[in-house]
């Protein structure tokens, strides 16, 4: 009897070793998916269609320039890029699908060229689509790193 119950508790226990990787990955895809944050981060430039111009990292930025996440000509966020230029859009992944924000949305700032260089136009602005760059693992929280594509200036 005593070997019968000895037998049993060895073939737990053994079960209970092949079964807990499983459920720990599981459980670690599911927390994993919890912590997720969608991160749109980029620099944006003064310059005639916002990227980094033929005198390289001398091309002023554009400071204080409201971007918005534009989602089928919906505005869904935005951020206002700081003194370096800096734009930084976070968004929850169990609210936006990663394809459908690929490839519906796009980056749009509204502050006109002219406020950072008079020389530049006044009217029009700068788009970008967006491009996944990988992910990051900050402590628990898995970001999805996503980036302007390149800007481009359009007509108003
Ligand atoms: C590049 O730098 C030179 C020298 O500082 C300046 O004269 C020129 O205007 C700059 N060009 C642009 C496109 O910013
Ligand atoms: C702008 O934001 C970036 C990223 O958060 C930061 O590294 C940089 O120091 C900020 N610049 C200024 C002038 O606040
Ligand atoms: C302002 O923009 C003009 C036209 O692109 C450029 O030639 C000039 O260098 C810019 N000025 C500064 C201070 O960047
Ligand atoms: C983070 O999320 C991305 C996209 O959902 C996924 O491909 C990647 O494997 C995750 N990374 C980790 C360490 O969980």
């Amino acid at each position: 009897m005593a070997m019968k119950t000895l037998v049993f508790v060895c073939v737990l226990v053994a079960a209970m070793a092949l079964a807990a990787p499983m459920a720990e990955a599981q459980l670690g895809g599911l927390i994993g998916n919890l912590l997720g944050l969608i991160r749109i981060q980029g620099t944006l430039f003064c310059s005639v269609d916002g990227n980094m111009g033929v005198n390289g990292t001398a091309t002023p930025v554009f400071p204080n320039a409201l971007v918005q996440l534009q989602c089928g000509g919906t505005v869904v966020s935005s951020s206002t890029t700081n003194g370096s230029g800096i734009f930084s859009i976070l968004l929850d992944p169990l609210q936006f699908l990663l394809p459908a924000l690929l490839n519906n949305c796009n980056l749009a700032v509204k502050t006109p060229l002219s406020n950072c260089n008079a020389s530049l136009p006044s009217v029009g602005g700068l788009f970008s689509s967006l491009q996944l760059v990988g992910s990051t693992l900050i402590g628990l929280l898995n970001v999805t790193n996503i980036i302007p594509t390149g800007f481009g200036f359009l007509r108003a």
